[in-house]
């Protein structure tokens, strides 16, 4: 029976390490969180029953105003990593031209699936930009798919639109029936207000695309902790803060959604080391949102006197919120909770 190669990559989906230090997004926002209750209750009225194979056909719809084609040209899966294995599995055992390095579930289907991969290498010295000439090299009579990332992953390299016509020009002399499959799971996902560049689809009748909504509308919260500053700060910086928004939000482009306390309530935390005035404020500070830390190894930091500090410090305080200070409200931070 064939199997699927084992992936380190999925593997961090099904066996959640404990403490995954090399996480690089906020903790996931819940659906309550992300639509608000109005959202939610019309997300209640939403009736769980039979869809069509192919998807929702509004869904669809949506997907291809988008994308500027016809929605008979769009099939929703779950997941990019489902369209993947989808494609692949349509090639049997076929010859795909795989584009590296490249997200390795997408070259795990291959093998996993019995087709013959044959791979076309980018390389950091050259941009990571595919050599064309390298590419055409790899075609042969036996292509009948050709898989490549834009933007790549790792690299983030998208490919040009030249590029892609040379491409499928080499594909039309070597293997007219070959399909190009370009995944763009992170063409959405732009820096700030950059717009994202144009889509594949629709190119080209042997240009298929997938997208995601993982990567570029995935829902971490944003959060932010304020370090090395004490705590005392937090509830004048507040005040002045809603103060100057008051004077001056007729002069912003953006008016903001909520007050500033939203802000601070929502996405910040801060630590302390030595701060009595900071504890005094505490209740107005918020219990959930202040952590303890010794500012180890600068001069002035109090390792390693640190649970003397403590100690000194909060013996006025519960013991439920010396456990949010010391351990808790970090823990929820950094995603160890
Ligand atoms: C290039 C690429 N394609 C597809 C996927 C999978 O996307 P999804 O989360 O929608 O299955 C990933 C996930 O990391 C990816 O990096």
């Amino acid at each position: 029976m064939r199997q699927f190669p084992a992936s380190p990559i999925t593997a961090l989906i099904d066996e959640k390490p404990r403490y995954n230090l090399g996480e690089s997004v906020a903790p996931d926002l819940t659906v309550a969180e992300l639509l608000g209750s109005a959202g939610l209750a019309d997300l209640a009225g939403v009736k769980l029953g039979y869809g069509t194979s192919a998807g929702s056909s509004e869904l669809r719809a949506l997907v291809a105003a988008r994308h500027e084609i016809a929605g008979s040209q769009v099939l929703i899966t779950t997941g990019a990593a489902a369209a993947l294995f989808l494609v692949a599995l349509l090639v049997g055992d076929g010859e795909i031209l795989i584009g590296r390095p490249c997200y390795p579930p997408a070259f795990d289907a291959v093998q996993g699936l019995g087709a013959r991969a044959v791979t076309v290498t980018s390389w950091f010295e050259d941009g990571y930009r595919i050599d064309l000439d390298a590419f055409a090299a790899k075609l042969s009579s036996r292509t009948r798919l050709v898989s490549v990332a834009s933007p790549q992953n790792p690299s983030g390299v998208a490919f040009r639109q030249d590029e892609i016509e040379w491409m499928l020009a080499a594909m039309s002399r070597t293997c007219p029936e070959a399909l190009l499959l370009i995944d763009e799971t992170y063409r959405e996902a732009t820096y700030g207000d950059a717009v994202p560049a144009a889509t594949f689809a629709g190119m080209s009748p042997r240009v298929l695309t997938c997208g995601s909504l993982s990567k570029a509308h995935g829902a971490p919260g944003l959060r932010i902790g304020w370090f090395e500053g004490g705590i005392a700060w937090i509830p004048p910086a507040l005040q002045d803060a809603e103060h100057v928004l008051a004077s001056y939000q007729h002069m912003l482009d953006h008016p903001l959604e909520h007050d500033i306390q939203y802000y601070w309530d929502t996405h910040m935390s801060a630590s302390f080391m030595v701060d009595p005035l900071g504890l005094r404020l505490i209740e107005q500070i918020g219990v959930d949102k202040v952590m303890w830390a010794s500012d180890y190894p600068h001069p002035d930091g109090v390792w390693p006197n640190s649970l003397k500090a403590v100690e000194r410090q909060m013996q006025d305080l519960s013991p439920e919120m010396r456990q949010k200070l010391t351990h808790d409200n970090a823990a929820r931070l950094y995603g160890l909770a």
